[in-house]
Protein backbone atom coordinates (compact mmCIF):
# COMPACT_ATOMS: atom_id res chain seq x y z
CA UNK A 1 0.00 0.00 0.00
CA UNK A 2 1.61 3.72 -0.95
CA UNK A 3 1.52 5.77 1.41
CA UNK A 4 0.58 9.38 0.78
CA UNK A 5 -0.63 12.72 2.10
CA UNK A 6 -4.48 13.58 1.25
CA UNK A 7 -5.09 17.62 1.23
CA UNK A 8 -8.37 18.27 2.46
CA UNK A 9 -9.55 21.06 -0.17
CA UNK A 10 -12.04 22.31 2.36
CA UNK A 11 -13.10 25.44 0.39
CA UNK A 12 -16.46 26.71 -0.80
CA UNK A 13 -15.63 27.09 -4.59
CA UNK A 14 -13.91 26.42 -7.41
CA UNK A 15 -12.24 30.01 -7.23
CA UNK A 16 -10.44 29.53 -4.03
CA UNK A 17 -9.55 25.74 -4.70
CA UNK A 18 -8.39 27.06 -8.03
CA UNK A 19 -6.43 29.59 -6.48
CA UNK A 20 -4.82 27.00 -3.64
CA UNK A 21 -3.78 24.10 -6.27
CA UNK A 22 -2.07 26.40 -8.56
CA UNK A 23 0.36 27.01 -6.13
CA UNK A 24 1.28 23.43 -7.12
CA UNK A 25 3.52 23.64 -9.69
CA UNK A 26 5.40 20.57 -9.17
CA UNK A 27 3.47 17.27 -7.77
CA UNK A 28 0.16 17.02 -8.05
CA UNK A 29 -0.89 16.38 -4.25
CA UNK A 30 -3.88 13.61 -4.27
CA UNK A 31 -7.09 16.17 -3.14
CA UNK A 32 -9.95 15.73 -1.03
CA UNK A 33 -12.71 16.86 -2.17
CA UNK A 34 -15.31 17.52 0.48
CA UNK A 35 -19.38 18.00 0.67
CA UNK A 36 -18.86 21.47 0.64
CA UNK A 37 -17.06 22.09 -2.78
CA UNK A 38 -18.82 19.53 -4.44
CA UNK A 39 -22.82 20.99 -3.34
CA UNK A 40 -21.18 24.34 -4.06
CA UNK A 41 -19.88 23.51 -7.85
CA UNK A 42 -21.34 19.79 -8.36
CA UNK A 43 -19.11 17.10 -10.52
CA UNK A 44 -17.72 19.82 -13.08
CA UNK A 45 -15.10 20.37 -9.74
CA UNK A 46 -14.36 16.63 -9.77
CA UNK A 47 -13.35 16.43 -13.33
CA UNK A 48 -11.40 19.59 -13.52
CA UNK A 49 -9.36 18.78 -10.57
CA UNK A 50 -8.57 15.00 -12.50
CA UNK A 51 -7.94 16.83 -15.74
CA UNK A 52 -5.08 18.84 -13.70
CA UNK A 53 -3.82 15.57 -12.92
CA UNK A 54 -4.69 15.04 -9.19
CA UNK A 55 -5.61 11.56 -7.46
CA UNK A 56 -9.59 12.47 -5.66
CA UNK A 57 -11.20 11.39 -2.66
CA UNK A 58 -14.49 12.18 -2.90
CA UNK A 59 -15.63 12.42 0.51
CA UNK A 60 -19.39 12.51 0.41
CA UNK A 61 -20.41 9.86 2.68
CA UNK A 62 -23.10 8.08 1.66
CA UNK A 63 -25.58 6.78 3.71
CA UNK A 64 -28.92 5.48 2.33
CA UNK A 65 -30.90 2.36 1.11
CA UNK A 66 -29.15 -0.10 -0.76
CA UNK A 67 -30.97 0.70 -4.15
CA UNK A 68 -29.82 4.41 -3.67
CA UNK A 69 -26.35 4.19 -2.57
CA UNK A 70 -25.73 1.62 -5.29
CA UNK A 71 -27.25 3.96 -8.38
CA UNK A 72 -25.09 6.71 -6.47
CA UNK A 73 -21.90 4.86 -6.64
CA UNK A 74 -22.54 4.05 -10.24
CA UNK A 75 -22.67 7.42 -11.15
CA UNK A 76 -19.42 8.77 -9.01
CA UNK A 77 -17.72 5.37 -10.53
CA UNK A 78 -18.05 7.62 -13.86
CA UNK A 79 -16.75 10.72 -12.58
CA UNK A 80 -13.55 8.51 -11.94
CA UNK A 81 -12.65 9.73 -8.45
CA UNK A 82 -9.31 7.39 -6.95
CA UNK A 83 -11.62 6.83 -3.38
CA UNK A 84 -15.07 7.43 -2.47
CA UNK A 85 -16.68 6.78 1.07
CA UNK A 86 -19.58 5.66 2.72
CA UNK A 87 -21.20 5.24 6.25
CA UNK A 88 -20.66 1.88 7.98
CA UNK A 89 -23.84 2.68 9.64
CA UNK A 90 -25.73 1.77 6.49
CA UNK A 91 -25.58 -1.86 7.19
CA UNK A 92 -23.49 -4.77 5.17
CA UNK A 93 -25.97 -4.92 2.82
CA UNK A 94 -25.33 -1.43 1.76
CA UNK A 95 -21.77 -1.72 1.90
CA UNK A 96 -22.02 -4.59 -0.89
CA UNK A 97 -24.82 -2.58 -3.06
CA UNK A 98 -21.97 0.07 -3.09
CA UNK A 99 -19.83 -2.09 -4.08
CA UNK A 100 -22.00 -3.21 -6.49
CA UNK A 101 -22.78 0.33 -8.23
CA UNK A 102 -18.84 1.55 -7.83
CA UNK A 103 -17.31 -1.20 -9.92
CA UNK A 104 -17.39 -0.54 -13.82
CA UNK A 105 -18.29 -3.07 -16.51
CA UNK A 106 -14.11 -3.65 -16.92
CA UNK A 107 -14.24 -4.77 -13.17
CA UNK A 108 -12.15 -1.79 -11.66
CA UNK A 109 -13.41 0.28 -9.24
CA UNK A 110 -12.13 3.28 -6.73
CA UNK A 111 -11.32 2.33 -3.08
CA UNK A 112 -13.96 2.56 -0.70
CA UNK A 113 -13.87 3.25 2.33
CA UNK A 114 -15.86 3.54 5.30
CA UNK A 115 -16.44 5.91 8.51
CA UNK A 116 -17.08 3.96 11.50
CA UNK A 117 -18.31 6.66 14.33
CA UNK A 118 -17.42 10.25 13.48
CA UNK A 119 -15.27 11.29 15.60
CA UNK A 120 -17.78 14.54 16.66
CA UNK A 121 -19.77 11.36 18.16
CA UNK A 122 -18.43 10.46 21.89
CA UNK A 123 -19.37 7.42 24.13
CA UNK A 124 -22.04 9.99 25.74
CA UNK A 125 -23.87 10.94 22.43
CA UNK A 126 -23.50 7.24 21.04
CA UNK A 127 -25.74 6.07 24.30
CA UNK A 128 -28.23 8.87 25.00
CA UNK A 129 -28.82 9.59 21.15
CA UNK A 130 -28.18 6.15 19.39
CA UNK A 131 -28.72 4.12 21.73
CA UNK A 132 -25.84 2.30 21.26
CA UNK A 133 -24.10 0.70 24.55
CA UNK A 134 -21.31 -1.04 24.04
CA UNK A 135 -17.54 0.80 24.37
CA UNK A 136 -17.41 3.07 21.37
CA UNK A 137 -14.23 1.71 20.45
CA UNK A 138 -15.02 -2.03 20.11
CA UNK A 139 -17.96 -0.27 18.10
CA UNK A 140 -15.61 1.27 15.69
CA UNK A 141 -13.66 -1.97 15.42
CA UNK A 142 -17.15 -4.01 14.69
CA UNK A 143 -18.18 -1.45 11.85
CA UNK A 144 -14.47 -1.55 10.82
CA UNK A 145 -14.86 -5.55 10.38
CA UNK A 146 -18.63 -5.36 9.10
CA UNK A 147 -16.83 -2.87 5.99
CA UNK A 148 -13.86 -5.86 5.63
CA UNK A 149 -16.39 -8.05 5.18
CA UNK A 150 -18.39 -6.55 2.86
CA UNK A 151 -15.41 -6.16 0.71
CA UNK A 152 -14.79 -2.38 1.49
CA UNK A 153 -10.71 -1.71 1.45
CA UNK A 154 -10.35 0.21 4.85
CA UNK A 155 -11.82 2.75 6.96
CA UNK A 156 -11.73 6.47 7.90
CA UNK A 157 -10.26 6.37 11.83
CA UNK A 158 -8.26 8.39 13.62
CA UNK A 159 -4.81 8.08 13.90
CA UNK A 160 -4.71 6.39 17.03
CA UNK A 161 -6.90 3.94 16.27
CA UNK A 162 -5.43 2.92 13.04
CA UNK A 163 -3.12 -0.03 14.72
CA UNK A 164 -5.71 -1.19 16.48
CA UNK A 165 -7.84 -1.61 13.10
CA UNK A 166 -5.04 -3.32 11.61
CA UNK A 167 -4.57 -6.23 14.48
CA UNK A 168 -8.21 -6.85 13.60
CA UNK A 169 -8.62 -6.46 10.00
CA UNK A 170 -5.26 -7.28 8.83
CA UNK A 171 -2.34 -4.71 7.64
CA UNK A 172 -3.89 -4.79 3.89
CA UNK A 173 -6.65 -3.00 5.42
CA UNK A 174 -6.51 0.53 4.78
CA UNK A 175 -6.23 3.20 7.29
CA UNK A 176 -7.35 6.62 6.07
CA UNK A 177 -6.79 9.38 9.20
CA UNK A 178 -7.67 13.06 9.67
CA UNK A 179 -6.15 14.79 13.06
CA UNK A 180 -2.79 15.37 11.72
CA UNK A 181 -0.92 18.11 13.27
CA UNK A 182 2.59 19.27 12.71
CA UNK A 183 4.51 18.95 16.44
CA UNK A 184 4.38 23.32 16.78
CA UNK A 185 1.11 23.74 14.68
CA UNK A 186 -2.28 24.88 15.89
CA UNK A 187 -4.77 21.98 16.92
CA UNK A 188 -7.92 24.00 15.60
CA UNK A 189 -11.06 22.52 16.93
CA UNK A 190 -9.42 18.96 16.27
CA UNK A 191 -8.93 17.60 20.28
CA UNK A 192 -7.15 13.81 19.61
CA UNK A 193 -4.35 14.61 17.42
CA UNK A 194 -0.92 13.07 15.40
CA UNK A 195 2.13 14.02 13.95
CA UNK A 196 2.76 13.51 10.28
CA UNK A 197 5.39 10.95 12.02
CA UNK A 198 3.60 9.52 14.66
CA UNK A 199 0.71 8.53 12.02
CA UNK A 200 3.31 6.91 10.43
CA UNK A 201 5.12 4.93 12.80
CA UNK A 202 1.18 4.02 13.93
CA UNK A 203 0.47 2.47 10.45
CA UNK A 204 -1.71 4.62 8.98
CA UNK A 205 -1.83 4.38 5.00
CA UNK A 206 -2.83 8.02 4.51
CA UNK A 207 -3.49 11.02 6.36
CA UNK A 208 -5.56 13.71 5.62
CA UNK A 209 -4.59 16.93 6.20
CA UNK A 210 -6.25 20.27 6.18
CA UNK A 211 -6.11 23.63 7.69
CA UNK A 212 -2.06 23.00 8.57
CA UNK A 213 -1.28 23.05 4.61
CA UNK A 214 -4.43 25.19 3.21
CA UNK A 215 -3.97 27.46 6.23
CA UNK A 216 -0.03 27.71 6.44
CA UNK A 217 1.86 30.87 4.93
CA UNK A 218 3.85 28.81 2.65
CA UNK A 219 1.03 25.68 1.43
CA UNK A 220 3.55 23.47 -0.77
CA UNK A 221 6.55 23.97 1.97
CA UNK A 222 3.85 22.82 4.46
CA UNK A 223 2.64 19.79 2.30
CA UNK A 224 6.27 18.75 1.32
CA UNK A 225 7.14 18.65 5.06
CA UNK A 226 4.00 16.32 5.68
CA UNK A 227 5.38 14.19 3.04
CA UNK A 228 9.00 14.11 4.12
CA UNK A 229 7.99 13.00 7.40
CA UNK A 230 4.97 10.78 6.32
CA UNK A 231 6.52 8.96 3.43
CA UNK A 232 9.67 8.89 2.99
O1 LIG B 1 -8.24 21.05 8.70
P1 LIG B 1 -8.12 19.65 9.21
O2 LIG B 1 -6.73 19.04 9.04
O3 LIG B 1 -8.64 19.49 10.63
O4 LIG B 1 -9.08 18.83 8.24
C1 LIG B 1 -9.36 17.47 8.43
C2 LIG B 1 -10.32 17.00 7.37
O5 LIG B 1 -10.70 15.66 7.68
C3 LIG B 1 -11.60 17.80 7.26
O6 LIG B 1 -12.02 17.77 5.89
C4 LIG B 1 -12.57 17.02 8.13
O7 LIG B 1 -13.91 17.16 7.73
C5 LIG B 1 -12.09 15.60 7.89
N1 LIG B 1 -12.44 14.65 8.94
C6 LIG B 1 -12.04 14.80 10.26
N2 LIG B 1 -12.38 13.86 11.20
C7 LIG B 1 -13.11 12.80 10.84
C8 LIG B 1 -13.52 12.62 9.53
C9 LIG B 1 -13.16 13.58 8.59
O8 LIG B 1 -11.36 15.75 10.60
N3 LIG B 1 -13.40 11.88 11.74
Amino acid sequence: MGKDVIIACDFNSAEKVFAFLDKFTGRKPFVKIGMELYYAEGPAIVREIKARGHKIFLDLKLHDIPNTVKKSMAVLSGLDVDMTNLHAAGTKRMMEAAIEGLTRPDGTRPMLIAVTQLTSTDQESMENDLLIKEPIADVVLHYANNAKDAGLDGVVCSPLEAGKVHERCGAGFVTVTPGVRFADGDMGDQKRVMTPAAAKEIGSDYIVVGRPITAAEDPVAAYERCVAEFCD
